[in-house]
């Protein structure tokens, strides 16, 4: 069994991030989200693995290398324009050739990996298997119809009205029969091709579409909500250690992890928290449900439920919750009184201060 990763697309709803930073590679308690897809499927034992980028783009390929890091074999397949995720499966066939495949949606995480959906393929082989969850709104997913056996019975793509609340996750078993699908279908409404449309076409020709509610914790980090929430879902399992230094005055809770290099001098760290390698944390209090990335400055801070990307700091303010933090970025106490905000925020970026 091979893999198809998708780690294409544009990544709209995660800018200003994404203007920089493909969406897969936006860390979720200190790896990018996308990593952790590549562990999932090394973790049931797929090596060969295709990952669609975007054509020209380089920044997947550079942090994903060759694949040796996660113990797989990657091949890169270019797409020239995110033309759907059944797109993504059309102009992977040489890679996929006739074996059956994972296709696996890079900016989703699956907590408990996709080891239930592969083994449930396997027993019975069905045509396709699919991973579902149910969602209170599911009109901004596919959305799948069961009969009482567990049988996909009907599809459709973020309808207006959906006629059932089980979302289709973005993990999906295939057997070949899909590559016939993929190129039966014609592109949606908004011009893509739809997987979702490729899964109908084999039910509608009554080939076995299988599904199973997901158990475990999912998300698809398709905005900055979904990235928090997706953080706290995975320090929920972080493993405590103290790599770096900390110093006597400070207290570090339990399910804290404090990277090699890190420093934490007079400070109360609340797991769960990772403090990222080579980062210094001074004065301050962080977490519960913090990451702080690389080399980042906390300094008389006070930081909970939020995460830093690499070398941000933030100095002097004691009430950041619920925030992302891009690369490089500074937040600092001003100096132009206490009713002054001075921002200088980037293009497409959000900033809430009180009244
Ligand atoms: O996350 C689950 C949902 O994923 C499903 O419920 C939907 O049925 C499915 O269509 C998909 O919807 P999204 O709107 O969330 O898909 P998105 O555009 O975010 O793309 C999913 C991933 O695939 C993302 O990592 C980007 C990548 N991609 C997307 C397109 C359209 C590509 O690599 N190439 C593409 O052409």
């Amino acid at each position: 069994m091979k893999a198809l990763v998708l780690a294409g697309g544009t990544g709209s709803r995660l800018r200003p991030f994404s203007h920089t930073t493909p969406k897969q590679l936006i860390p979720v308690a200190n790896k990018p989200v996308l990593f952790h897809g590549l562990e999932a499927l090394a973790a049931v034992g797929i090596t060969e693995i295709g990952v669609i980028v975007n054509a020209g783009a380089t920044a997947v390929r550079t942090a994903v290398g060759d694949g040796s890091a996660f113990g797989v074999d990657v091949t890169y397949v270019p797409q020239d324009e995110p033309r759907g995720l059944a797109h993504c499966v059309l102009i992977a066939r040489d890679f996929l050739g006739d074996d059956d495949f994972v296709m696996y949606l890079g900016d989703n995480v699956f907590a408990e990996g996709v080891g239930e959906p592969v083994a449930r393929f396997r027993e019975g082989r069905p045509a396709a298997q699919l991973v579902l969850v149910k969602v209170a709104d599911p009109t901004g997913y596919g959305v799948a119809e069961l009969d009482s056996e567990g049988r996909v019975v009907g599809m459709e793509e973020k309808p207006a009205r959906p006629r059932s609340d089980l979302a289709v996750t973005g993990a999906y078993v295939f057997s070949p029969l899909i590559h016939e699908a993929v190129r039966s279908i014609r592109p949606s409404r908004r011009g893509e091709l739809e997987i979702t449309d490729a899964v109908r076409w084999l039910v509608e020709r009554k080939h076995d579409v299988r599904a199973q509610v997901c158990v475990g914790y999912w998300k698809d980090t398709g905005k900055v909500g979904d990235l928090l929430d997706c953080n706290r879902a995975l320090l929920e399992n972080v493993v405590p250690a103290v790599h770096g230094a900390v110093d006597a005055a400070s207290r570090i809770g339990p399910s804290v992890l404090v990277e090699p290099g890190a420093t934490v001098t007079g400070s109360r760290i609340d797991g769960p928290a990772i403090i990222g390698a080579g980062s210094t944390v001074r004065g301050s209090d962080v977490g519960p449900y913090t990451s702080i990335g690389a080399h980042c400055l906390v300094e008389n801070a006070g930081i909970e439920d939020s995460i830093l990307l690499d070398r941000s700091s933030v100095r002097g303010v004691r009430s950041v919750r619920g925030s992302l933090i891009g690369r490089n970025a500074g937040v600092r106490r001003g100096a132009r009184g206490p009713r002054a905000h001075r921002l200088v925020v980037g293009d497409d970026s959000s900033v809430e201060v009180p009244a």
